[in-house]
């Protein structure tokens, strides 16, 4: 049996998970609620959870799978991209087990593990398929030829998707991370009140500064006539953005599927937990006769599940590091 440990620590989530055979049997994460307060996350104290979080979250992690420490055969770890601070102890904590234990370390590619995300859990995409990844910090379009073969074919210029949400979000008036706030909110809001603009972006690429700007100044404008515009509006102003947000990202997915005839689309990263997000997809999927995946909601944001399933297919191509590897914060997939 291959049995491999993975430690995920990039931003503000401590994850361990245990895969055997490539099944993930325990994917435990520990969040971090400290950073609510400094209204995004706040590196230090990142760095400082991560160390007080490891080792418990790492415990229960091996307990749940149900595996015995000495059977592991390999510890996998995120190397980037990602906080240097959060990197730094995830790693540490994997190397000194694979010294202890002499074993194997594999690094990941932490937006790779995002996209491999679709492999925990059947439905499965064939190849090739095409992958939207929304993160806190990244918005790519990436056309996936095998599990470690991907082809990055468009991303933003500026902002994230996440970003995009929780920066929104705080203009609002929510706390922070704002974009599952703003996701709840618009439920019982009209998507169509608000007009905001789409960007003039070619291809495959993303801008999303231009929207925040807008939005800022529509704010600004509406609450200069009337200071309580923004909580009489709420479900329809979050409603309308996340409209414009998913609408700018779906249309370009649907024009990356078109121009590379391809049938298989998925959504990955923790933007692909927003419900407005998943039903749009499900909608082009069927206009356009896709098949869709979406992954389950542990498996969008940061889990160490995901690096676990990547670990487990350069486990099989011995694809391992020294001891001398190094987190790296910008790292393409
Ligand atoms: O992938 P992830 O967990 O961490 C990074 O690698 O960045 O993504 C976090 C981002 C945050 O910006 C958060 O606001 C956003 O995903 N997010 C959402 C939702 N859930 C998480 N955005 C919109 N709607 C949601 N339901
Ligand atoms: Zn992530």
């Amino acid at each position: 049996m291959d049995i491999i440990l993975a430690i995920e620590s990039s931003c503000d989530d401590t994850s361990a998970a245990i895969c055997v055979d490539g099944k993930v049997l325990s994917n435990v994460t520990a969040s971090q609620a400290v950073h609510a307060a400094y209204g995004g996350v706040f590196p230090e104290y990142a760095s400082r959870a991560h160390m007080v979080n490891i080792i418990p979250v790492v415990d229960a992690a091996i307990k749940q799978s149900g595996v015995l420490k000495e059977d592991i055969n390999a510890v996998a770890f995120t190397r980037g991209p990602g906080l240097i601070g959060s990197l730094h102890v995830g790693i540490a904590f994997a190397k000194g087990f694979a010294l202890v234990h002499d074993l194997p370390l594999i690094e990941v590619n932490h937006m790779q593990a995002h996209i491999l995300a679709h492999f925990i859990e059947e439905p499965k995409p064939a190849f090739p398929f095409l992958c939207l990844t929304v993160s806190g910090g990244h918005t790519q379009i990436v056309l996936v030829h095998d599990y470690l073969e991907m082809e990055l074919i468009g991303e933003t210029q500026d902002d994230a998707a996440g970003e995009a949400y929780d920066k929104a979000a705080k203009m609002l008036g929510l706390t922070y991370p704002g974009g599952p706030m703003l996701d709840k909110l618009a439920h019982t809001g009209d998507p169509h009140k608000y007009e905001f603009p789409f960007p003039a972006i070619a291809k495959y690429g993303f801008s999303f500064s231009g929207l925040k700007t807008s939005i800022l100044y529509f704010l600004q404008k509406q609450t200069a006539l009337n200071p309580t515009f923004i909580e009489e509006n709420m479900p329809d102003l979050c409603a309308s953005i996340q409209y414009r947000i998913n609408s700018i990202l779906v249309s370009k997915l649907s024009k990356a599927a078109k121009d590379y005839h391809i049938k298989e689309v998925a959504i990955a990263g923790g933007v692909s937990a927003n419900s407005g997000l998943r039903a749009m997809l499900a909608d082009a999927g069927a206009k356009n006769n896709w098949n869709t995946f979406i992954p389950d909601f542990q498996y969008c944001t940061d889990n160490a599940g995901m690096i676990a399933i990547t670990a487990y297919h350069k486990f099989l191509r011995k694809d391992f590091s020294n001891q001398s590897v190094e987190p790296e914060v910008r790292m393409d997939v």
